[in-house]
């Protein structure tokens, strides 16, 4: 798995937020909240086993998000789909593609899976849940961007405290229908219909540190 975040940073920042007078954090967190870079990872598409391409899968064939990221309504992660997925259609299309061999090879055999790299990874210390914002109705693309567009995904915001805490004290330009989480293109400009303001006064999202820092 590509190593994307000092790792020593996971034992470092638990500790300070324990061992730190309060006095002490709030500096530190003033500090790091102006200080800590926006853009690090932004952009970052790492090569994948097999050239799977978002934009002609969820874009031009119109495969909904949650047909292979399953477990993104019920869990704190989206899963990434087992070879089986693919082979409902790939048992039957491009059957003989050089490009899917390592799938057809993982079908085979179980004991070799198709080894995808992570895009987006969030240090240990901070704690995230995908199914709290999809019940709130916050649309992947408000954190992913048009990925049905993309033809490697890259990541497209930097998933830094700043932009986490910019949403969490106004989400209101975030939230959607609950229906359209996956639509990618929806957008509130277009469905004046949508009480925007009324869901907001609905969620409460945390802005204190042990929010997502537990
Ligand atoms: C046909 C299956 C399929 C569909 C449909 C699909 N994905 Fe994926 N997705 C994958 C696979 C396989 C990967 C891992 C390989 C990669 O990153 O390209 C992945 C990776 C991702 C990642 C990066 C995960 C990481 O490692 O950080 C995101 C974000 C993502 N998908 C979002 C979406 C969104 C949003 C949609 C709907 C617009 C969608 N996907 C539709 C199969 C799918
Ligand atoms: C509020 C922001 C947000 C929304 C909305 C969101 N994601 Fe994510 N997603 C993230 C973050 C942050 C990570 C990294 C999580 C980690 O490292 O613990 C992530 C990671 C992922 C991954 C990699 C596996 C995982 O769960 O760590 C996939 C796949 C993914 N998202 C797909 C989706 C899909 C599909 C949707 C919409 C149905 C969606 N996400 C909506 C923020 C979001
Ligand atoms: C709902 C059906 C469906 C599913 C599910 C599906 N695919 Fe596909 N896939 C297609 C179709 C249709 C094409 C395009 C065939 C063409 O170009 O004629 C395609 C093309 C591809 C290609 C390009 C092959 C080539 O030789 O050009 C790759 C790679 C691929 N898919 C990977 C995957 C992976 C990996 C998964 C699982 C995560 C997956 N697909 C799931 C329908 C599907
Ligand atoms: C685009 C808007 C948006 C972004 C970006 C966002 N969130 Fe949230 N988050 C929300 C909303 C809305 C809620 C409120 C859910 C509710 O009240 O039902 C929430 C709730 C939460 C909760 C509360 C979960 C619980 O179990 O009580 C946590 C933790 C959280 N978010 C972590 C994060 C982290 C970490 C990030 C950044 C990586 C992040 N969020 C980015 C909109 C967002
Ligand atoms: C909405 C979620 C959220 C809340 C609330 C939050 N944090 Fe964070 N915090 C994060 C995320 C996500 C990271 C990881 C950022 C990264 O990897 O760039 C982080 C990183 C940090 C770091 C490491 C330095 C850095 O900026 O990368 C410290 C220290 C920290 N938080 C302290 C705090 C303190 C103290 C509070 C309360 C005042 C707090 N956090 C509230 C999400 C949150």
């Amino acid at each position: 798995m590509a190593v994307i975040f000092p790792r020593a940073a996971n034992l470092l920042i638990p500790a300070l937020l324990v061992v730190a007078p309060p006095g002490g954090i709030a500096a530190v967190a003033g500090a790091w909240y102006y200080f800590s870079p926006e853009f690090t990872d932004v952009g970052y598409a790492p090569d994948q086993p097999v050239p799977y391409s978002h934009k002609l899968h969820a874009g031009e064939l119109g495969i909904d998000c949650r047909y292979c990221h399953n477990t993104v309504e019920q869990g704190h992660r989206a899963a990434v789909p087992p070879t089986s997925t693919c082979m409902n259609c790939h048992k039957v299309v491009k059957t003989d593609s050089p490009v899917l061999e390592p799938i057809r090879n993982a079908a085979e055999n179980p004991d070799d899976p198709v080894e995808w790299t992570r895009v987006h990874l969030l240090p240990d210390y901070a704690y995230f849940d995908h199914s709290v914002h999809m019940a709130a109705s916050v649309g992947c693309v408000s954190c992913h961007g048009r990925v049905d567009q993309m033809v490697t995904v890259h990541q497209e915001e930097p998933l830094s405290m700043g932009w986490c805490l910019k949403c969490h004290k106004n989400p209101e330009p975030n939230l959607r229908p609950a229906g359209a989480i996956t639509e990618m293109a929806w957008t509130q400009a277009d469905h004046p219909e949508f009480d925007a303001t009324a869901r907001a006064g609905e969620v409460t999202p945390p802005q204190h540190c042990s929010g997502c820092h537990r």
